[in-house]
């Protein structure tokens, strides 16, 4: 078993450019298989409220909910970094209420870290749970709990006022003391700057190759998910169908091998995925061109003229 993450290796990994593969879990069998795996993190996203309770959107998850999923996440991989995403309305009322949420997470469910949406405006209340002794991942770009704020699920930094605005709100989170920030559905280019100006590391979710690291969404990779799938997310089930039928060649005889054995079924394919979803990020194959915003030439040109731009 490899050594579990800690927040001092994520900035060795960023400092030696050596991307971190995570995933977002919410049950035991799916976080039990990242940890086989050897995924690098958890998260266990309010993404949940969706792809595994059946709301249409993250804001109707309530924390007791959230603590559910997460405790089921940590028992299924009990020695992998595991963060927990703060629900709408966890974090916002007050900094007591951020608090006491937060910790509800390391507590009870045994996280980690947790992560929260937001920059400068809930710079307060995140700085309370830092001073609370709380690891805290902040969370910009794209926000899905507060999607009907900026007009839908748009992608960002592309305008540069709203290239610039990420990049001040990622500074401030920063100083904050945030050990690592998310960037949500962003091209490459602005992410990767973001990711440059910024000594904590950078990771994204749709949000190009020039970040410090990939979280995709499980029920994606895995193509479990009905309703919807973004097109920067990459499903690897067709691309490991081929081992799993020659792993199943090679076995004799499943029901003689006993229950911890019995490796014929979802497992075992969940895992060939998730594999080769960390070989691909280790090796920069993904999210390449092909499941990264593109931007366009007149975009690219007005956020490089902004003054916060800065050439490397
Ligand atoms: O809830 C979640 O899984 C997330 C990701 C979409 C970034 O926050």
């Amino acid at each position: 078993m490899s050594e579990k993450m800690s927040i001092l290796k994520l900035q060795k990994m960023k400092e030696n450019r050596d991307p971190v593969a995570w995933i977002t879990a919410y049950d035991l069998p799916f976080a039990y298989t990242a940890e086989q795996a050897g995924i690098e993190m958890i998260l266990v996203g309010d993404s949940g409220g969706m792809v595994q309770l059946g709301y249409q959107t993250t804001n109707p998850v309530i924390m007791d909910e959230m603590i559910m999923l997460a405790k089921a996440a940590r028992r299924g991989a009990p020695n992998t970094f595991l963060i927990g995403d703060m629900p709408q309305g966890s974090y916002e009322p007050s900094k007591r209420d951020a608090i006491l949420n937060a910790l509800r997470f390391i507590k009870e469910a045994g996280c980690d870290a947790v992560k929260c949406e937001g920059g400068q405006r809930m710079a307060g209340h995140i700085k309370a749970m830092i001073d609370a002794g709380i690891l805290v991942m902040g969370h910009l770009g794209l926000t899905p709990q507060s999607t009907q704020s900026f007009g839908g699920y748009r992608v960002q930094g592309k305008s540069q006022k709203n290239f610039e605005k990420t990049l001040e709100d990622a500074l401030i989170l920063q100083e904050t003391g945030v050990f690592a920030i998310l960037l949500e559905a962003m091209p490459s280019e602005p992410a990767g700057q973001i990711a440059k100006q910024l000594s904590i590391p950078v990771y994204g979710v749709g949000a190009g190759d020039m970040v410090d690291g990939q979280l995709v969404i499980m029920h994606d990779l895995q193509g479990f998910y009905q309703s919807f799938r973004p097109w920067f997310a990459k499903c690897y089930i067709p691309t490991v169908v081929e081992n799993f039928v020659d792993h199943l060649s090679q076995i004799e005889d499943v029901r003689k091998n006993g229950k911890e054995e019995r490796k014929d079924g979802l497992l075992v394919i969940a895992e060939m995925a998730i594999k080769e979803y960390i070989r691909e990020v280790k090796e920069k194959k993904f999210p390449g061109k092909e499941y990264s915003y593109p931007i366009k030439e007149d975009e690219l040109k007005e956020l490089k003229a902004s003054k916060k731009w800065v050439e490397y």
